[in-house]
């Protein structure tokens, strides 16, 4: 029986701050499958192309190669040999990630080595099809969620920490937007597994949310 944990869920639903918690509680490895999307955005936009253009994209996917390493336990990209970890979280490249995520040849170009690292040690890894197509037999599968208001409310507090100018309205145009393109794709669309547990987090804190998948992994797992 593996250990693996498959987190998925919308964007702002707080899957990476929980899994990252996650994984240092229960000794797993933390892969952010968001990241690995985003690393080919770079590429793509890099590239001037137009997130329309199947073809195109398919073309560049085929040229990108997208590894993770960890260094001092935290996760880095390295797009083509080159460490991208800085500019995977702007607005431009989540746009142009969740854009491009919805062709195959894309999706194709990532499974394997989403698979390999969750072969290759105790994962918990989080994304939109997790639970899904990449790891089907994972040990806990949680669908993370909240409502759009408060995943804004959480993205906007984060932009104003960090000193940057919101404009409010914009992001949860954004958040809906994005919703709505990851869960009418149709490949892997962002969708509950059907034995995945449903937590919504708008009305609880990080701690709850961790302890509460805690408890879940060692029902599954008892030592
Ligand atoms: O989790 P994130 O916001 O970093 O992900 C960026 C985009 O990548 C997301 O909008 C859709 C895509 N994605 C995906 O299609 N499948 C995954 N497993 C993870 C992310």
């Amino acid at each position: 029986m593996n250990k693996n944990i498959a987190i998925d869920g919308p964007a702002g639903a707080g899957k990476s701050t929980i899994a990252k918690l996650l994984a240092k509680k229960l000794g797993l490895v933390y892969v952010d499958t968001g990241a690995m999307y985003r690393g080919l955005a770079v590429f793509f936009l890099r590239k001037k192309l137009s997130a329309d253009d199947e073809k195109e994209i398919s073309r560049a996917a085929a040229e990108a190669t997208v590894t993770i390493k960890y260094e001092n336990g935290v996760q880095q990209v390295y797009l083509n040999g080159e460490n991208v970890t800085a500019y995977l979280r702007s607005e431009e490249t989540g746009k142009m990630a969740s854009a491009s995520s919805v062709y195959q040849a894309v999706r194709d170009r990532l499974l394997d080595l989403q698979r390999d690292l969750a072969a290759s040690t105790p994962v918990v890894m989080d994304g939109r099809d997790i639970g899904t197509v990449v790891l089907p037999d994972a040990s806990l599968k949680i669908f993370l969620t909240a409502t759009v208001e408060e995943r804004a409310r959480r993205r906007i507090n984060e932009l104003k920490e960090k000193g940057l100018e919101v404009d409010e309205e914009q992001i949860r145009k954004d958040i809906a937007e994005r919703d709505e393109r990851d869960m009418n794709r149709p490949i892997a669309p962002l969708r509950q597994a059907s034995d995945a547990v449903l937590l919504d987090s708008s009305d609880m804190s990080i701690e709850e949310v961790v302890d509460e998948i805690i408890r879940l992994y060692k029902e599954k797992n008892p030592v």
